[in-house]
């Protein structure tokens, strides 16, 4: 928590996890307990860090970043939305819900080829003064989530990856979650919506809230 009160609170994990639906039920459940919150996204969240988005995750169509591009791409992105958007908020006391953050570039961008020293030395100052108090990550065989986005009819940018790149990812993720579990929290994805926010609930009020 903040000096001032508010905490940032980041959800993580591969795509089809289920981010955005437990982002809006904690957002309910916090906001009725009468706290100040606001959700934000990366990359994204700030008018130029959306421009970035844009420009990162639909380059034209034949054409690719590199995974060091990418990396620096999601970092500008990112001090922009700590400076203009994250920060702030925290200081005024509101709480921060924001879906994915930097273990995202630890992650994708590690698992592209980027090394760690690099992706690290970039995190720690775009991030130095500002870091999640908590983060669930949104574990699930890549299987599972795939077949809900099929489902959902929104599989197309999901498919065009090898289903190995996505376990790599869900490793990546778990090993982020085994080196910092005084910050990280995993979650099993496969649990209905409304007991996915009842464990979120529970954790924060066991690691946020003060009695
Ligand atoms: P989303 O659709 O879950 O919001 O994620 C957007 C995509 O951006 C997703 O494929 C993960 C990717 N991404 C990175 O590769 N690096 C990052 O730092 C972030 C924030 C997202």
């Amino acid at each position: 928590m903040s000096a001032s009160g508010g905490s940032f609170i980041t959800v993580e994990g591969g795509e089809g996890c289920g981010k955005s639906t437990l982002i809006k039920g904690l957002l309910a459940a916090l906001q009725a307990e009468g706290r100040s919150v606001i959700t934000t996204r990366e990359p994204g969240g700030t008018p130029l860090a959306e421009s970035v988005r844009t420009l990162v995750l639909s380059p034209p169509e034949g054409d690719a970043w590199t995974p060091l591009a990418e990396a620096l791409l999601m970092n500008a992105a990112r001090s922009d939305h700590v400076e203009k958007k994250i920060r702030p908020a925290l200081e005024r006391g509101d709480w921060v819900l924001c879906d994915r953050f930097s273990d995202s570039t630890l992650v994708y961008q590690g698992v592209g080829g980027v090394s760690r020293d690099i992706l690290l030395a970039m995190q720690s100052e775009v991030t130095a003064r500002t870091r999640p108090d908590m983060t669930f990550i949104l574990d699930a065989p890549p299987e599972a989530m795939l077949s809900r986005r099929t489902a959902r009819g929104t599989s197309d940018a999901f498919e065009r990856r090898p289903i190995e790149f996505h376990r790599k990812v869900r490793e990546a993720f778990l090993d982020i979650a085994r080196n910092d579990p005084g910050r990280c929290v995993v979650l099993n994805a496969e649990l209905a919506p409304e007991a996915l926010v009842d464990a979120a609930l529970k954790a924060v009020r066991e690691r946020l809230v003060p009695a």
